[in-house]
């Protein structure tokens, strides 16, 4: 008898397929969907910060326009407290219509209120959230310290903020990933002291309880800039991904497992069972799907369910823990070859 049930952040899931955040999840139809055909779990399409700002100058402009100076800045209040009522009525909908686990998705940069809509989020019956985070490191000016400290003060509001696990969905563009990994995957009875103050003006630093992210979810796949030659003109590239682009998300699931206390959920480039088996073998507790759902339906997580099955019955691996984290680093006699960069003939057959 197989058994495929994971825990992932303290929820118990029935397998480990996730359906990634997207517009195939923005909406009760495509909940229905990928419950319907055996997801674990599945996170919401994120509500941006942008929407959440846009929808409360919205609001202060109508009021605005009417001549109403004192009940526009009133508005803009009210806007933040109101929030974007669609996205907490689908977490509401979606979370009494299917039996699935629903991970709410919450896109932030700045260090703004938004944190409040987090709170909004679990009130609404979000099993766990997702942050979305991505920062680009474009200014010339800004330290990469400083960038690394928004990513850690952006999890600390929300930790303190909602009781339900909170994983932090991540791109890999670190200088050190390794120690920002360790900083945001464990508990720590204080807070490390870093340089630029990333908890917030007067406070103590040291005095701050540092709670880890209950997930990283690892990486994320960034919209893509792209130039048409012929109109010369900047497009968007392509926002589906393929199996080749699973290796960095590999190799830092093999390298972090059992290195972090976060659970570890792999995304970008995962399409079919064998991408699957790869990344639980490297450690990712969960896998989370989006671009292979978008080219082949839903019905791709039956079938990579299927294959998962079958694969483990030829391996006589009856669950999943019996392989998970297997090729990590961790339990590897040959560490350093998961830190190999460059190519080397020997390796790769190529100079
Ligand atoms: C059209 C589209 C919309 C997406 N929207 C979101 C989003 O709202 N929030 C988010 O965290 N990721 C979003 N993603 C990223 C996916 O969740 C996923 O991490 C990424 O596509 C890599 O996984 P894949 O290779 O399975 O596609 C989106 C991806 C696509 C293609």
């Amino acid at each position: 008898m197989l058994d495929l049930s994971t825990p992932y952040m303290g929820l118990n899931l029935a397998n480990p397929l996730v359906v990634s955040s997207s517009s195939l999840t923005g909406n009760l139809n495509g909940v229905k969907q990928a419950a319907a055909a055996g997801a674990g779990a599945i996170v919401l399409k994120s509500l941006f910060e942008e929407q959440i700002a846009a929808e409360t100058a919205a609001l202060g402009k109508h009021a605005e326009q009417a001549g109403h100076t004192e009940a526009a800045e009133y508005l803009q209040g009210y806007g933040k407290e109101l929030g974007p009522q669609a996205y907490l009525q689908l977490i509401r909908d979606a979370v009494k219509t299917v039996d699935v686990p629903i991970i709410a998705s919450l896109n932030c940069f700045s260090r703004d209120s938004w944190s409040d809509y987090a709170k909004k989020m679990e009130s609404a019956g979000a099993a766990a959230l997702e942050l979305n985070i991505g920062l680009l490191p474009s200014n010339s000016g800004q330290q990469g310290r400083a960038i690394e400290e928004r990513y850690y003060q952006i999890l600390h509001e929300v930790k303190t903020k909602v009781k339900i696990p909170v994983a932090l969905k991540i791109g890999p563009y670190f200088s050190s990933f390794g120690e920002v990994a360790a900083h945001l995957g464990h508990d720590r009875a204080e807070a490390p002291a870093f340089s630029v103050g990333w908890c917030g003006p007067g406070a103590t630093k040291t005095k701050i309880v540092w709670r880890k992210a209950d997930a990283l979810v690892l990486f994320n796949r960034f919209y893509q800039l792209d130039i048409d030659i012929e109109n010369l003109e900047l497009v968007a590239g392509n926002p589906l991904s393929s199996s080749s682009e699973i290796n960095t998300s590999l190799r830092w699931i093999a390298l972090l497992y059992q290195r972090v206390e976060s659970d570890l959920a792999a995304t970008t480039g995962i399409h079919d069972s064998r991408d699957v088996i790869k990344q639980l073998l490297a450690g990712a507790t969960v896998v989370q799907l989006c671009s292979t759902l978008m080219k082949n339906g839903f019905g791709q997580i039956e079938r990579i369910r299927k294959e998962l099955e079958t694969w483990m019955q030829a391996h006589d691996f009856s669950r999943i823990d019996q392989f998970r984290g297997r090729l990590s680093q961790a339990r590897s006699q040959h560490p350093a070859n998961y830190e190999r960069l460059q190519y080397i003939k020997l390796f790769v057959g190529l100079d």
